[in-house]
Protein backbone atom coordinates (compact mmCIF):
# COMPACT_ATOMS: atom_id res chain seq x y z
CA UNK A 1 0.00 0.00 0.00
CA UNK A 2 1.28 3.21 -1.07
CA UNK A 3 0.85 6.68 0.86
CA UNK A 4 0.37 9.78 -0.92
CA UNK A 5 2.45 12.58 0.01
CA UNK A 6 -0.81 15.04 1.37
CA UNK A 7 -2.45 12.67 3.31
CA UNK A 8 -2.39 9.33 4.86
CA UNK A 9 -5.25 8.06 2.55
CA UNK A 10 -3.43 5.31 0.71
CA UNK A 11 -3.82 5.35 -3.42
CA UNK A 12 -5.19 1.86 -4.29
CA UNK A 13 -4.22 0.07 -7.46
CA UNK A 14 -6.64 -2.07 -9.53
CA UNK A 15 -5.68 -5.21 -10.84
CA UNK A 16 -7.27 -7.34 -13.82
CA UNK A 17 -9.50 -10.10 -12.59
CA UNK A 18 -11.07 -12.89 -14.51
CA UNK A 19 -14.54 -13.66 -13.29
CA UNK A 20 -17.09 -16.31 -14.06
CA UNK A 21 -20.70 -15.92 -14.16
CA UNK A 22 -23.89 -17.14 -14.43
CA UNK A 23 -27.39 -15.74 -16.18
CA UNK A 24 -30.76 -15.77 -13.72
CA UNK A 25 -32.52 -16.94 -17.04
CA UNK A 26 -34.14 -19.56 -14.52
CA UNK A 27 -34.00 -17.62 -11.56
CA UNK A 28 -36.56 -17.97 -8.54
CA UNK A 29 -37.22 -18.64 -5.42
CA UNK A 30 -38.73 -22.04 -5.14
CA UNK A 31 -37.27 -23.62 -2.00
CA UNK A 32 -36.27 -22.27 1.25
CA UNK A 33 -32.57 -23.02 2.62
CA UNK A 34 -31.29 -19.73 3.87
CA UNK A 35 -33.74 -17.16 5.75
CA UNK A 36 -33.58 -14.56 3.45
CA UNK A 37 -35.40 -16.83 1.02
CA UNK A 38 -39.37 -16.95 1.13
CA UNK A 39 -41.14 -19.22 -1.62
CA UNK A 40 -44.24 -17.30 -1.20
CA UNK A 41 -42.96 -13.96 -2.21
CA UNK A 42 -43.39 -12.88 -6.23
CA UNK A 43 -39.80 -13.09 -7.67
CA UNK A 44 -39.60 -10.82 -10.83
CA UNK A 45 -36.90 -12.48 -13.24
CA UNK A 46 -36.60 -9.97 -16.04
CA UNK A 47 -35.87 -7.73 -12.95
CA UNK A 48 -33.44 -10.11 -11.60
CA UNK A 49 -31.98 -10.75 -15.08
CA UNK A 50 -31.62 -6.83 -15.92
CA UNK A 51 -29.91 -6.12 -12.40
CA UNK A 52 -27.12 -8.92 -13.05
CA UNK A 53 -26.81 -7.48 -16.78
CA UNK A 54 -25.41 -4.25 -14.99
CA UNK A 55 -23.32 -5.86 -12.78
CA UNK A 56 -21.85 -7.34 -15.50
CA UNK A 57 -21.49 -4.84 -17.38
CA UNK A 58 -19.76 -3.07 -15.13
CA UNK A 59 -16.99 -5.92 -14.30
CA UNK A 60 -16.41 -5.04 -18.13
CA UNK A 61 -16.13 -1.30 -17.71
CA UNK A 62 -14.13 -1.54 -14.94
CA UNK A 63 -11.17 -3.67 -17.50
CA UNK A 64 -12.17 -7.16 -15.84
CA UNK A 65 -13.46 -10.34 -18.10
CA UNK A 66 -15.78 -12.09 -17.66
CA UNK A 67 -16.76 -15.42 -18.63
CA UNK A 68 -20.18 -17.33 -18.88
CA UNK A 69 -21.63 -20.66 -17.62
CA UNK A 70 -25.20 -21.89 -19.42
CA UNK A 71 -27.83 -21.72 -16.91
CA UNK A 72 -29.75 -25.06 -15.96
CA UNK A 73 -33.32 -24.85 -16.05
CA UNK A 74 -33.95 -26.40 -13.04
CA UNK A 75 -31.17 -24.64 -10.83
CA UNK A 76 -32.54 -21.40 -9.86
CA UNK A 77 -30.26 -20.52 -7.55
CA UNK A 78 -27.18 -21.10 -10.24
CA UNK A 79 -26.95 -17.36 -10.56
CA UNK A 80 -24.43 -17.84 -7.35
CA UNK A 81 -21.59 -18.16 -8.86
CA UNK A 82 -19.41 -17.91 -6.30
CA UNK A 83 -20.88 -21.30 -5.14
CA UNK A 84 -19.70 -23.27 -8.10
CA UNK A 85 -15.87 -23.67 -7.39
CA UNK A 86 -12.79 -22.31 -5.61
CA UNK A 87 -9.63 -21.43 -8.17
CA UNK A 88 -6.44 -20.99 -6.71
CA UNK A 89 -3.47 -20.67 -8.80
CA UNK A 90 -5.59 -22.30 -11.45
CA UNK A 91 -6.03 -25.35 -9.65
CA UNK A 92 -9.51 -26.24 -8.86
CA UNK A 93 -10.99 -27.45 -6.40
CA UNK A 94 -14.97 -28.58 -6.68
CA UNK A 95 -18.38 -27.50 -5.26
CA UNK A 96 -20.30 -30.32 -2.91
CA UNK A 97 -23.14 -28.28 -1.89
CA UNK A 98 -25.19 -29.34 1.82
CA UNK A 99 -28.78 -29.21 0.14
CA UNK A 100 -29.66 -31.66 -2.22
CA UNK A 101 -31.61 -28.66 -4.10
CA UNK A 102 -28.07 -27.12 -5.52
CA UNK A 103 -26.39 -30.12 -5.61
CA UNK A 104 -26.42 -31.02 -9.61
CA UNK A 105 -24.66 -27.31 -9.77
CA UNK A 106 -21.31 -28.64 -8.35
CA UNK A 107 -20.88 -31.17 -11.48
CA UNK A 108 -22.05 -28.19 -13.82
CA UNK A 109 -19.25 -25.56 -12.73
CA UNK A 110 -16.62 -28.81 -12.61
CA UNK A 111 -18.04 -29.56 -16.55
CA UNK A 112 -17.35 -26.05 -17.70
CA UNK A 113 -13.86 -25.98 -16.12
CA UNK A 114 -12.75 -29.28 -17.92
CA UNK A 115 -14.37 -27.75 -20.94
CA UNK A 116 -11.92 -24.72 -20.83
CA UNK A 117 -9.01 -26.62 -20.27
CA UNK A 118 -8.45 -26.67 -15.90
CA UNK A 119 -6.89 -29.73 -15.62
CA UNK A 120 -5.72 -29.48 -11.84
CA UNK A 121 -9.20 -30.58 -11.13
CA UNK A 122 -9.97 -31.77 -7.45
CA UNK A 123 -13.46 -33.52 -6.66
CA UNK A 124 -14.67 -32.48 -3.43
CA UNK A 125 -14.88 -35.04 -0.90
CA UNK A 126 -16.73 -32.96 1.73
CA UNK A 127 -19.23 -30.35 1.58
CA UNK A 128 -17.88 -27.37 0.68
CA UNK A 129 -19.82 -24.38 -1.06
CA UNK A 130 -17.21 -22.89 -3.18
CA UNK A 131 -15.97 -19.27 -2.92
CA UNK A 132 -19.11 -18.60 -0.65
CA UNK A 133 -17.05 -20.03 2.28
CA UNK A 134 -13.61 -19.41 1.08
CA UNK A 135 -12.25 -16.31 0.62
CA UNK A 136 -9.04 -15.79 -0.99
CA UNK A 137 -6.46 -13.57 1.24
CA UNK A 138 -2.81 -12.57 -0.32
CA UNK A 139 -1.41 -16.17 0.60
CA UNK A 140 -3.85 -17.55 3.01
CA UNK A 141 -7.84 -19.01 2.62
CA UNK A 142 -10.35 -17.42 5.35
CA UNK A 143 -12.89 -20.16 5.54
CA UNK A 144 -16.45 -20.67 7.12
CA UNK A 145 -18.00 -23.16 8.47
CA UNK A 146 -21.40 -23.87 10.90
CA UNK A 147 -23.91 -23.76 8.16
CA UNK A 148 -22.55 -25.15 4.73
CA UNK A 149 -19.43 -25.90 4.37
CA UNK A 150 -17.80 -28.80 6.22
CA UNK A 151 -14.82 -28.27 8.72
CA UNK A 152 -13.08 -31.63 7.24
CA UNK A 153 -13.15 -29.27 3.72
CA UNK A 154 -11.18 -26.62 5.00
CA UNK A 155 -8.63 -29.67 5.34
CA UNK A 156 -8.85 -30.96 1.69
CA UNK A 157 -8.25 -27.36 1.14
CA UNK A 158 -5.21 -26.69 2.78
CA UNK A 159 -4.24 -29.80 1.11
CA UNK A 160 -4.91 -29.37 -2.37
CA UNK A 161 -4.03 -25.88 -2.74
CA UNK A 162 -1.17 -25.83 -0.25
CA UNK A 163 -2.17 -22.88 1.64
CA UNK A 164 -2.90 -22.04 5.38
CA UNK A 165 -6.75 -21.84 5.93
CA UNK A 166 -8.21 -20.42 8.58
CA UNK A 167 -11.42 -21.66 9.88
CA UNK A 168 -14.41 -19.10 11.02
CA UNK A 169 -16.76 -19.95 12.72
CA UNK A 170 -20.39 -18.43 11.37
CA UNK A 171 -23.16 -18.17 14.50
CA UNK A 172 -25.75 -15.99 12.53
CA UNK A 173 -28.32 -17.98 10.38
CA UNK A 174 -29.12 -14.57 8.50
CA UNK A 175 -24.98 -14.90 7.46
CA UNK A 176 -24.47 -18.53 6.77
CA UNK A 177 -22.00 -18.34 3.99
CA UNK A 178 -18.22 -16.55 4.75
CA UNK A 179 -19.08 -14.17 1.77
CA UNK A 180 -22.09 -12.72 3.48
CA UNK A 181 -19.81 -12.05 6.79
CA UNK A 182 -16.57 -11.02 5.39
CA UNK A 183 -15.46 -9.09 1.87
CA UNK A 184 -11.38 -9.49 1.18
CA UNK A 185 -10.68 -5.61 0.04
CA UNK A 186 -6.37 -6.51 -0.68
CA UNK A 187 -4.45 -9.59 0.12
CA UNK A 188 -4.46 -8.26 3.38
CA UNK A 189 -7.36 -6.19 4.32
CA UNK A 190 -10.55 -7.66 4.79
CA UNK A 191 -14.26 -6.06 5.80
CA UNK A 192 -16.53 -7.95 8.04
CA UNK A 193 -19.69 -8.09 10.45
CA UNK A 194 -18.29 -9.19 13.81
CA UNK A 195 -21.70 -10.40 15.37
CA UNK A 196 -21.68 -12.84 12.45
CA UNK A 197 -18.39 -14.53 14.16
CA UNK A 198 -18.35 -16.87 17.10
CA UNK A 199 -16.56 -15.45 19.89
CA UNK A 200 -13.10 -17.43 18.98
CA UNK A 201 -13.25 -16.93 15.18
CA UNK A 202 -13.58 -12.72 16.08
CA UNK A 203 -10.90 -12.88 18.25
CA UNK A 204 -8.56 -14.39 15.63
CA UNK A 205 -9.92 -11.62 12.98
CA UNK A 206 -9.23 -9.23 15.30
CA UNK A 207 -5.44 -10.16 15.89
CA UNK A 208 -5.08 -11.10 12.20
CA UNK A 209 -6.79 -7.85 11.16
CA UNK A 210 -6.52 -4.74 13.66
CA UNK A 211 -7.54 -2.82 11.38
CA UNK A 212 -10.00 -4.08 9.56
CA UNK A 213 -13.21 -1.98 8.18
CA UNK A 214 -16.29 -3.41 10.32
CA UNK A 215 -19.89 -3.42 9.27
CA UNK A 216 -22.76 -1.87 11.14
CA UNK A 217 -25.87 -4.10 11.34
CA UNK A 218 -27.80 -2.05 9.33
CA UNK A 219 -24.89 -2.31 6.06
CA UNK A 220 -24.36 -5.92 7.33
CA UNK A 221 -28.18 -6.32 6.98
CA UNK A 222 -28.63 -5.08 2.77
CA UNK A 223 -26.06 -7.84 2.30
CA UNK A 224 -22.95 -4.78 2.32
CA UNK A 225 -20.37 -7.30 2.45
CA UNK A 226 -20.89 -9.61 -0.30
CA UNK A 227 -18.53 -7.23 -2.09
CA UNK A 228 -16.15 -7.74 -5.39
CA UNK A 229 -13.15 -5.92 -4.68
CA UNK A 230 -10.47 -5.66 -7.41
CA UNK A 231 -7.62 -3.55 -5.11
CA UNK A 232 -9.73 -0.37 -5.99
CA UNK A 233 -13.14 -0.49 -6.95
CA UNK A 234 -15.22 -2.14 -4.51
CA UNK A 235 -18.96 -2.99 -6.10
CA UNK A 236 -21.17 -3.71 -3.08
CA UNK A 237 -24.78 -3.16 -3.30
CA UNK A 238 -26.39 0.57 -3.01
CA UNK A 239 -27.92 0.33 0.36
CA UNK A 240 -25.14 -0.03 2.35
CA UNK A 241 -23.82 3.33 2.49
CA UNK A 242 -21.65 3.15 5.66
CA UNK A 243 -19.09 1.08 4.56
CA UNK A 244 -19.22 2.83 1.46
CA UNK A 245 -18.33 6.39 3.32
CA UNK A 246 -15.56 4.40 5.26
CA UNK A 247 -13.98 2.75 2.22
CA UNK A 248 -13.91 5.68 0.44
CA UNK A 249 -11.78 7.28 3.68
CA UNK A 250 -9.14 4.13 3.47
CA UNK A 251 -8.82 5.06 -0.51
CA UNK A 252 -10.89 2.67 -2.01
CA UNK A 253 -13.38 3.55 -4.96
CA UNK A 254 -16.97 1.85 -3.81
CA UNK A 255 -19.22 1.58 -6.47
CA UNK A 256 -23.01 0.78 -5.20
CA UNK A 257 -25.19 -1.20 -6.99
CA UNK A 258 -29.09 -2.50 -7.16
CA UNK A 259 -29.27 -6.28 -6.58
CA UNK A 260 -32.45 -6.32 -4.95
CA UNK A 261 -34.31 -9.07 -6.88
CA UNK A 262 -31.07 -11.56 -5.91
CA UNK A 263 -31.18 -10.59 -2.22
CA UNK A 264 -34.65 -12.62 -2.43
CA UNK A 265 -32.15 -15.52 -2.91
CA UNK A 266 -30.04 -14.41 -0.10
CA UNK A 267 -27.27 -13.20 -2.30
CA UNK A 268 -25.67 -10.38 -3.92
CA UNK A 269 -22.80 -9.47 -6.01
CA UNK A 270 -20.32 -11.38 -4.44
CA UNK A 271 -22.49 -14.27 -4.85
CA UNK A 272 -22.99 -13.66 -8.21
CA UNK A 273 -19.47 -13.53 -9.04
CA UNK A 274 -16.65 -17.02 -8.97
CA UNK A 275 -13.00 -15.54 -9.69
CA UNK A 276 -11.04 -17.50 -11.71
CA UNK A 277 -7.46 -17.20 -10.58
CA UNK A 278 -4.96 -18.58 -12.93
CA UNK A 279 -1.01 -18.71 -11.75
CA UNK A 280 -0.68 -15.11 -13.91
CA UNK A 281 -3.22 -13.16 -12.20
N1 LIG B 1 -30.02 -19.31 -2.30
C1 LIG B 1 -28.61 -19.55 -2.26
C2 LIG B 1 -28.28 -20.47 -1.11
O1 LIG B 1 -28.84 -20.32 -0.07
C3 LIG B 1 -27.84 -18.27 -2.14
C4 LIG B 1 -26.37 -18.43 -2.27
C5 LIG B 1 -25.63 -17.15 -2.08
N2 LIG B 1 -24.27 -17.31 -2.43
C6 LIG B 1 -23.22 -16.89 -1.72
N3 LIG B 1 -22.04 -16.97 -2.25
N4 LIG B 1 -23.36 -16.47 -0.49
O2 LIG B 1 -27.46 -21.36 -1.22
Amino acid sequence: MVQSPQSAVPVRHARRRRYLMCRPTHFDVTYRINPWMDPSKPVDTDLAVTQWEKLRALYGELGHEVELIDPLPDCPDMVYAANGATVVDGKLLGARFRNEERAAEGPAYLAWFRDNGFEEVNEPEHVNEGEGDFLVAGSRILAGTGFRSSPRSHAEAEDFFGRPVISMELTDERYYHLDTAMAVLTDDEVMYNPAAFSPGSRAVLEELFPTAVLASPQDAAVFGLNAVSDGRHVVLPDAATGLARQLRERGFEPIGIDLTELLKGGGSAKCCTLEVRTPAA
